[in-house]
């Protein structure tokens, strides 16, 4: 019997540069295992929460305003620690690591929010490179980087202007591209819609399946039914705090 050595897998550049990927549904992304977030004002948020999300995967994290959705955010890039239970990122007990090794896991994770929270005096190109500059990427490498990403959104050309001349769904785009840059194995997007008109939505949501296309993991909070209900995705519905659906291909309606 032989054995396959480890394999790293391939990064989003090489997967962008057309050398393959093949994503590992067997290697589990985020697993969260009975977690229970009480804030400390006595708010439980989250409660007995069991969520494994293999690579690769497009989930939908739905429920009304409250229920919870970005707070396993939160947890998922340790902005908060989990009250009890466990969370594991690419195999990463978030728990457990290093102070020092918080940033390496976040850099695992892109996020992008319902208000963009673009830099306001620095244009879309340097947006997108500041990401890079902050956790000391040589300038030689962040050039290539942030062209591929832009051209990946579709952004090549407003590369040199600021947020305020863009349209909001370019706002986003920059956003994602932004999350991007990082080379990241799971995309988390708040609401991302939110703030958009239903078309320009759509064209979003065909970009994060792009982006999911090229192997990266998506979970995506969201309010809009139409767009859940047509994708047939996975649905992680939450109320309350606790998960009562998970199911894939099923449909979503609003109740609140
Ligand atoms: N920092 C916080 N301190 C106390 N309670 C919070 C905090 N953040 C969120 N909550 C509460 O936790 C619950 C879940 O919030 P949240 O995860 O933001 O839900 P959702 O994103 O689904 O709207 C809500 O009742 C909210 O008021
Ligand atoms: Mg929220």
């Amino acid at each position: 019997m032989t054995v396959a050595p480890p394999s790293t897998p391939p990064s989003l550049f090489d997967r962008l540069t057309g050398r393959g990927h093949e994503p590992r549904p067997d290697h589990p992304v985020v697993v969260l295992h009975d977690v229970t977030m009480r804030y400390p004002n006595g708010k439980e948020a989250l409660k007995d929460v069991d969520l494994v999300v293999p690579e690769g995967d497009f989930v939908f994290l739905v429920g009304p305003s409250g229920a919870g959705k970005s707070t396993i955010m939160k947890l998922l890039i340790r902005d908060e620690l989990a009250t009890r239970g466990v969370v594991i990122v690419d195999g990463d007990d978030l728990a457990r690591i290093g102070r020092r090794a918080v940033p390496r896991v976040r850099r695992k994770i892109g996020i992008v929010f319902q208000d963009f929270k673009l830099l306001p005096r620095k244009t879309v190109w340097e947006n997108v490179a500041f990401a890079l500059e902050v956790t000391g990427t040589p300038r030689s490498r962040i050039r290539p980087a942030v062209d591929r990403v832009l051209a990946l959104v579709g952004l090549t050309a407003q590369a040199p202007q600021y947020p305020a001349q863009l349209s909001g769904g370019e706002q986003q785009r920059t956003a994602i591209a932004r999350a991007l840059v990082h080379d990241p194995r799971i995309i988390i997007a708040d609401e991302p819609t939110g703030n958009l008109d239903p078309v320009i939505s759509w064209e979003l949501i065909q970009l994060l399946l792009r982006i999911n296309e090229l192997g990266v993991t998506i979970l995506m909070a969201t309010h809009d039914a139409e767009v859940v209900t047509a994708l047939r995705k996975r649905v992680v519905a939450l109320e309350d705090g606790r998960v009562i659906r998970d199911e894939t291909g099923a449909g979503y309606h609003r109740e609140d």
